[in-house]
This record gives C-alpha cells, structure tokens and sequence, in this order.
C-alpha cells in the first residue's frame, strides 16, 4: 500500500488552524505489526489492493486525533490480532505549533493518551484539541439521507472548525425544544434567556438554519 501526497502544493491543509499530520507511527495496531509513515501537507491518497490496510491507516489517524476509532467503541479490536496492546503516535502541526499525540491501548485497561508529553484524563478530550471530521463510505446517508442528518454532519464539521461554536447546536436543539410548547400556548415563560440566545446565534451562525 502506498500513501502519496497528491497535490502538495495545494492549500486545503495550509489552513492556520488545520492539523497537520508529518509522521504516523503505528505498533501492533490492526493489521500494522509496525509502520513509519511520512506525509506532506496536502491532499494524500492511500492507494491498495482490498484488505491492504487503508481504512486501517484512515482509521488510525483519527484514533490519535480524537481519541477513539469512528468504526468500532470495541477499543480491544484496534489491537492486532495476538498482541496485548497497540500504539498510535503522530507528530503533526497545530495551528503553526507542534502537536505530538500518542495513545497507547492495553486490553483490558483504559486506553491512554497524551499531548506534547501531558497525559490526558481521557483520550476523548483530544476531541476538544484537534480538529477532524471522518466521511466513509458508510456515512453516505449524509448525501443520501434525509435534511437533518446532513445538518447534524456540517454542524458537527463546524463545530470542529469552531471549537467554541461546537455546542452551539446542541443549545439550539435544547432551546427550540423549550420554546415549542411556549409558542404553542402564546406563553412564554423561562427564567433565562441562555436558549433563547443560543437559538438566536444558532440561526445566526448557520446559514442553513436563518430564517427566511
Ligand atoms: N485487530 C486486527 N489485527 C490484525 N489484523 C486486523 C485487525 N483488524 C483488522 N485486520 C485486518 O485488516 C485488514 C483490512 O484492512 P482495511 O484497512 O480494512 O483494508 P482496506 O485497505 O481494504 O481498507 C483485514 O485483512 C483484516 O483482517
Ligand atoms: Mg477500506
């Protein structure tokens, strides 16, 4: 299998807050006893035969950015066939500062991470930390699915864009779900305004959601 930076000079990884990834290092983890692995900033194509390990390395990456694996919660399933623990470690460029990630699996105990050398409580708080959207071919009901699960997906990618708008839509739910019965009944009685506003920024800040 081979990764190769398709186009390098390209600026879709160039961003200031993008995460770029320059070193992948896997131990025992799927089907890599063992992988060094240098990227270039830009677009990268993982090209192999079925099986090759693709969506393994795809799977990988986002292990070390966001803590868990979007194909499986079975953390034990990550460890290869045989072994009692694996390890993912990426060097990578955050925003213009150096970003090192590991995390380190041992079955039956809680999978561990750390940034720049810092142990995380959780390695799911890399999700706050790191900005990353999966897309697999399983997720195509975001193309062929119905509105709201498209909308869940971009603000989801938003929200990874925006950490500090990460919640946003959540707020928005929450406040829509409160207001409903208020507007229902002409009635409206709460004793803070934070959903209302979140409702309001929601509309706001998405522009699927402004109103007409
Ligand atoms: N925990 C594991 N240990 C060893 N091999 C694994 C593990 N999990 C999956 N595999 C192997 O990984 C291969 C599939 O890799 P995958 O990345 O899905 O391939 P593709 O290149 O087609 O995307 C299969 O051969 C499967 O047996
Ligand atoms: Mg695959």
């Amino acid at each position: 299998m081979r990764a190769k930076p398709a186009r390098p000079e390209s600026g879709v990884a160039s961003a200031a807050s993008g995460l770029i990834v320059k070193t992948l290092s896997l131990r025992d983890y799927r089907s890599y006893a063992s992988l060094e692995l240098e990227l270039e900033p830009g677009i990268v194509l993982a090209v192999g035969p079925n099986g090759a390990g693709k969506t393994n390395l795809l799977e990988s990456l986002h292990v070390a950015a966001q803590g868990f694996s979007p194909r499986t919660r079975a953390d034990a399933q990550l460890i290869r066939f045989g072994e009692r623990g694996a390890r993912v470690a990426v060097d990578a460029e955050h925003g213009g500062s150096p970003a090192a990630i590991e995390v380190t699996l041992r079955l039956g105990e809680v999978k561990r991470a750390r940034l720049n050398g810092a142990p995380l409580r959780a390695a799911e708080e890399l999700r706050s930390k790191l900005p990353t959207l999966v897309f697999t071919p399983d997720r195509l009901a975001v193309v062929k699915g119905g509105p709201a699960v498209r909308r869940a997906y971009f603000d989801r990618a938003l929200g990874r864009l925006f950490p500090s708008r990460a919640q946003t839509p959540t707020e928005y739910a929450a406040a829509l779900g409160n207001n409903r019965p208020a507007s229902r009944g002409g009635v409206f009685a709460t004793g803070s305004t934070r959903p209302l506003d979140a409702a309001r920024r929601g509309a706001r800040n998405n522009p699927c959601r402004r109103p007409a």
